[in-house]
């Protein structure tokens, strides 16, 4: 075993960093990825796999068990007679054979410099005396093209020849073949040679979507650095690999064969390889040579002039790589903080790079990720827009609005979200599930954009909803409905229904306030947040989400009475039969009453069934505010009274679950106590913990959560598979949803903490996260926020987390405390003395309202939160026309607005 502790060092400012002996960490890979949607996945020995969807795999889809494989590998070998093969990327038998001694370590001395985002392996041998280094990236145009540079230096003294050959080996096929039918679909393998590389386009392609006539292409080119073409190729697999031969010993390379093919054959029915022989090179002492290699995706034969010219000499490939660093480091800077931590402040750059991972990959396609189609979740789509508004908000309107149209009548929402902008898709598979938490996120996400923007007319858009067969909540089907009768809700007239954006977050709030449980909190239904609880649908309950809907529904009322004041708008329209649920207005219903609330739910289930009339009533904003707060109260006093639990050993916190049988689920338990982070973040963040409540949480969180190695875990020991809660109590302690340190909830933890200005101690969660992540050591990845960490410290699931999304927002909008107030910009910097510099100098640049804005904050003296106060703010170095706000100001949007729109502009706040 390895008992290397060398960890990752950043380089210069712009988040580059360096690692010595990265093959000695196990499931360490970084993404390469575009726009145009080629995504790689790349480990320091150029494992992992290249592809552009499910059933587009260039080389073999990998999970991180299987990251090893060697035929989803790039290789690039060269053969010299004296010291016969060695890989410049690791990957030959004697280099794995000698890779765990330390002694010889194949000769190999080995370093990782990475950013955004491009790769390089130098490995060096000193016995050869030759330097091999390898950079891939993808280049940000608009082709699905990954590209290698190798170069290879002479580092000795005496001269050498080498016989170098690429070998990239080719899947070319769905990712659903890797089982089903791996043999049958290399016999549809039409292999090509030409020129400059070897490219397999399949007859047809046999996948979910059935047998197909297909036309994508995979191809690997090669050229030297000057443009030079290939000398022949290698490419059936089994050919170049030999009988009793591997991708690590291939025959071909062992024996140092004559090209098996030159350009311009066709071949059939085989495996193929990218197997690419260069012409025989002699290095001098001190000289070097570079060969260049792509992996194309194309959706038809490869238009191979083009492909040459755009990509395979070396001067092509600089140049790219230049414009690919400068295109990541534009997205990086969207958000730059300076701290008195530099490289906390580095380590975030990759953070706010990670949502625009996510929007790019989905939950899928990075090696941890080995499910899924590149789809993301209902959930994960509000979420991955909260940092989308930060990073790209030019189109997150519209984003919004088209998400709404997912939104069911019944409050629930289509969980199959398709390829374009707005477009749910029926489930097929006719799973009929309800994430209780669902309604709640999509508000969430519109308070912020109306924050950032002041766009309060965006509640009175209208949109339509999604229909399908599920009704009321998907508990009855509605047979009558038919594919073929489409995705629209159509009113009784056959017309496609439209109500406000208003009127959908409503609806997602008002029938889970009614769908209670015996104990009068919301039903857990299919799960909530944690989809590990999932086994409680018929009796369990969401105390936590329940808390985070009241906190929504105090908070909409806020924003209509403001829509009221500000736009002069009396009144929204709303569908007529919804009325029934803003009981208030008429006769007010019995909250204590579970069964009142039911009867109330189904008397509107009972007017929507069949369709909506299509009339609508309109209601005043202030008497629509008055119900929401009304629910919204009762609510709060209910979990606050009732759902208060005090351990033996005296600690108090909230219970935030029901399970199936109807048991309240934490608390003192002879295995030990039951505590989840879950049920503490949102009574915390949504304002139902009563200020006194909140020490006691955190202490109780301290003592029964936080865990010296791994820190804050999702839930106490349970023991036991729990059966009448969910899945995730069958996967091991301390991994996963069973008591891990998951990203996402510890982020909200810390989020709560800081909005409920619990300043010192929500900066111990945020920095308890950034050091299990840097201490590389343990957590073994590269810089950024994986989805959480694991028993035994590493970090799991690394890039594609909605933790990154709430870890940038956190830090802008808590820590800086820059943010949106229904249009206007407001400063409440909640940073502590230490993360001052020396000068006293903490800053941020951000966008508000089109505008780029450099946020400096001057604290001389360091002085903590709580002790200081908001003094002078200059605009550009002139007194700014400010508003006070508690611990800083106000600027009006107008002033914002006022400056030009070119450059950054400085606001410099004095802390007192
Ligand atoms: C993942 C899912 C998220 C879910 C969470 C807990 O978190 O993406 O929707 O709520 O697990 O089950 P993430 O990977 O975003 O951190």
């Amino acid at each position: 075993m390895s008992t290397q502790t060398q960890t990752w060092t950043f380089k210069g400012s712009e988040g580059d960093f360096e690692l010595k002996d990265p093959h000695l960490t196990s499931y360490l890979y970084f993404p390469l990825v575009n726009e145009a949607g080629m995504m790689s996945s790349i480990t320091p020995s150029l494992h992992g796999d290249i592809k552009s969807g499910h059933n587009t795999f260039l080389s073999e889809p990998v999970s991180a068990e299987s990251l090893h494989n060697s035929r989803a590998a790039r290789n690039f070998w060269v053969h010299n007679q004296e010291f016969g093969p060695w890989s410049c990327t690791g990957n030959s038998a004697v280099q794995h054979a000698s890779r765990l001694d330390k002694e010889t370590e194949g000769g190999d001395k080995v370093t990782l410099e990475a950013g955004l985002l491009w790769h390089k392996v130098i490995r060096n041998n000193t016995r050869i005396g030759l330097r091999a280094e390898t950079v891939s990236f993808v280049p940000a145009g608009a082709d699905r093209v990954e590209l290698m540079k190798v170069t290879l230096t002479n580092t000795g003294n005496r001269k050498l020849t080498l016989t170098p050959t690429a070998a990239v080996p080719l899947y070319a096929r769905s990712a659903d073949d890797l089982r089903d039918h791996r043999h049958v679909t290399s016999l549809l393998h039409r292999i090509y040679t030409s020129a400059g590389g070897i490219e397999v386009q399949p007859s047809l392609s046999f996948d979910e979507r059935g047998h197909r006539v297909n036309k994508t292409a995979y191809s690997v080119l090669g050229s030297e650095g000057d443009g030079g073409k290939p000398a022949g190729f290698f490419p059936i697999a089994e050919r170049f690999i030999g009988e009793g031969g591997n991708y690590d010993w291939p025959e071909a390379i062992v024996r140092n064969d004559v090209p098996h093919s030159g350009p311009g054959e066709a071949l059939e029915g085989f495996e193929a390889v990218g197997a690419i022989r260069f012409a025989e090179a002699v290095l001098q002492p001190g000289e070097s040579k570079s060969y260049i290699v792509a992996m194309a995706i194309t959706d038809d034969r490869m238009d191979e002039d083009r492909l040459w010219k755009t990509y395979m000499s070396e001067a092509s490939f600089d140049h790219l790589l230049g414009a690919c660093k400068a295109y990541w480091r534009e997205k990086a800077d969207a958000v730059q903080f300076h701290s008195a931590n530099k490289e906390f402040d580095l380590w975030m750059k990759w953070v706010t790079l990670q949502p625009i991972l996510r929007r790019l990959c989905g939950n899928s396609f990075m090696p941890h990720h080995d499910y899924g189609r590149g789809g993301r979740g209902w959930r994960d789509l509000w979420q991955d827009c909260l940092a989308l508004m930060i990073m790209e908000p030019e189109e997150v309107r519209q984003l919004l609005s088209d998400n709404f149209a997912g939104v069911r009548i019944d409050g629930s929402n289509a969980t199959i979200i398709g390829r374009l902008p707005g477009e749910f898709v029926a489930d097929r598979n006719n799973i009929p599930r309800v994430w209780m938490d669902h309604g709640a996120w999509p508000f969430l996400t519109v308070l912020l954009y109306l924050n950032q923007s002041g766009d309060l007319n965006f509640l009175l858009q209208e949109q339509t909803y999604f229909r399908d067969a599920f009704v009321n909540r998907c508990r009855e089907r509605d047979d009558s409905w038919t594919p073929e009768s489409g995705n629209l809700l159509r009113t009784t007239n056959g017309e496609i229904y439209r109500g406000t954006i208003l009127e959908h977050m409503l609806l997602q709030h008002l029938t889970p306030f009614y769908l209670v449980g015996e104990h009068n909190h919301m039903r857990l239904e299919g799960a909530d947040w944690n989809d590990g609880l999932d086994m409680a649908a018929d009796r369990g309950e969401s105390v936590a989400f329940t808390a985070f809907y009241a906190g929504n529904l105090r908070d909409l009322a806020s924003v209509l009475r403001k829509l009221e004041r500000r736009t002069g708008t009396a009144a929204a329209k709303l569908a007529e039969e919804m009325l029934v649920l803003l009981d208030s207005l008429g006769e007010p219903a019995d909250y204590d009453s579970v069964s009142a609330k039911h009867e109330l739910l189904n008397r509107y289930f009972e007017r929507i069934a069949g369709g909506v009339s299509g009339r609508k009533t309109a209601i005043s904003l202030v008497s629509l505010a008055e119900d929401l707060e009304r629910k919204a109260s009762w609510i709060e006093n209910h979990i606050r009274t009732s759902e208060w639990v005090t351990s033996e050993s005296g600690s108090s916190w909230f219970n935030g679950y029901y399970n199936n049988d109807g048991e309240r689920v934490e608390g003192d338990h002879p295995e030990g106590v039951r505590m989840t982070l879950t049920g503490q973040v949102f009574p915390i963040m949504s304002g139902v913990a009563a200020e006194e409540q909140i020490p006691s949480v955190i202490q109780a969180v301290d003592r029964h959560l936080l865990d010296e190695e791994i820190g804050y875990r999702l839930n106490s020991r349970f023991g036991g598979i729990q059966q009448n809660l969910g899945r995730a109590f069958g996967f091991a302690f301390g991994h996963k949803e069973n008591g891990a340190m998951f990203s996402h909830m510890t982020v909200m933890y810390a989020n709560a903490l800081y909005k409920r200005g619990f300043v010192k101690e929500g900066k111990a969660v945020l920095d308890s996260i950034y050091s299990l992540c840097a201490d590389f050591p343990k957590s073994r990845i590269y810089p950024g926020i994986p989805e959480y960490i694991n028993e035994q410290g590493r970090g799991m699931y690394h890039y594609l987390t909605g933790s990154a999304s709430w870890l940038l927002l956190t830090e802008l909008m808590e820590v800086y405390g820059v943010k949106g107030d229904l249009g206007d910009l407001l400063l409440q910097p909640k940073l502590s003395g230490e993360q001052f510099d020396e000068a006293g100098k903490a800053a941020v640049v951000t966008q508000f309202a089109g505008r780029r804005l450099r946020v400096v904050y001057i604290n001389e003296e360091r002085k903590e939160y709580g002790d200081r106060q908001a003094g002078s703010c200059l605009l550009n170095g002139k007194p700014a026309r400010v508003e006070p706000a508690a611990g800083g100001c106000l600027l009006s949007r107008a002033l914002i607005k006022s400056l030009p729109e070119e450059g950054v502009h400085e606001l410099c706040l004095k802390l007192i």
